[in-house]
């Protein structure tokens, strides 16, 4: 199977594990990248019966309005019984890295406010230690090198992603070669650094259950 495969079969679990839970008033937390993307994609060809969606990003809120699901701001949207939204790195535990599209603060704010986080994503992301993947930050602009600086002291290397500026008007630091074996600790220490505005370590607040997409189906954990 290609990983696209994979991406699309995890989505169609997850359509399938909340649209019996879901009815007509129901919102949901709707991540960014290409495997909520083949989510988003399938509620809409399947007619999931759901109210609309709080969205991590521009790019989903445009996805969703472009198969007619209404987008919600997070402040008018009450509660949100799902999240669902992929990864770059899953350990075990749950605990992950995010924000390789840029999108990691609004992902993990809607992440905090939602009762259940489902996250989906191919095996090619599940890891022993989490940290192969350079781990973004978005920082305020003005503080990009008091960050890099900071990030350097705790055994990172900080790279700066050119042009790119976030959905937020912040830039984003990848960081390589951070030792990430006790990932609440690095995801605390990075967000004590003044400037940083969050990172992409979802530790404090791992993935309630995670739809893994391998070669002998969809793996659900735990
Ligand atoms: C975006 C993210 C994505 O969930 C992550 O990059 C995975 O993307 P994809 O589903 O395209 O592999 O965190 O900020």
């Amino acid at each position: 199977m290609t990983q696209d495969e994979l991406k699309k079969a995890v989505a169609k679990a997850a359509v399938d594990y909340i649209a019996p839970r879901l009815d007509s008033d129901s919102i949901i937390g709707i991540g960014t990248g290409s495997t909520a993307n083949f989510f988003i994609d399938m509620l809409a060809e399947q007619k999931i019966e759901f109210d609309g969606a709080v969205a991590s990003s521009e790019a989903t809120a445009e996805r969703l309005k472009s198969h007619g699901i209404p987008v919600y701001d997070l402040n008018s949207a009450g509660d949100l019984e799902f999240y669902v939204d992929g990864a770059d790195e899953t350990n075990e535990r749950l605990e992950l890295i995010k924000g390789g599209g840029g999108a990691l603060t609004r992902e993990k704010i809607v992440a905090e406010v939602a009762k259940t986080f489902i996250c989906i994503a191919d095996d090619s992301k599940m890891v022993g230690v989490l940290g192969k993947f350079p781990l973004p930050v978005e920082v305020i602009p003005m503080a990009r090198s008091h960050v890099g600086r900071e990030i350097v002291k705790l055994g990172g290397d900080p790279v700066y992603r050119e042009g790119v500026v976030t959905d937020n008007g912040n830039i984003i630091l990848d960081v390589h070669n951070m030792d990430i074996s006790r990932p609440i600790q690095v995801e605390e220490r990075l967000n004590n650094i003044v400037g940083v505005v969050t990172n992409g370590l979802f530790a404090r607040r791992p993935a309630d259950l995670l739809l893994l997409g391998t070669k002998d189906g969809v793996k659900s954990i735990p």
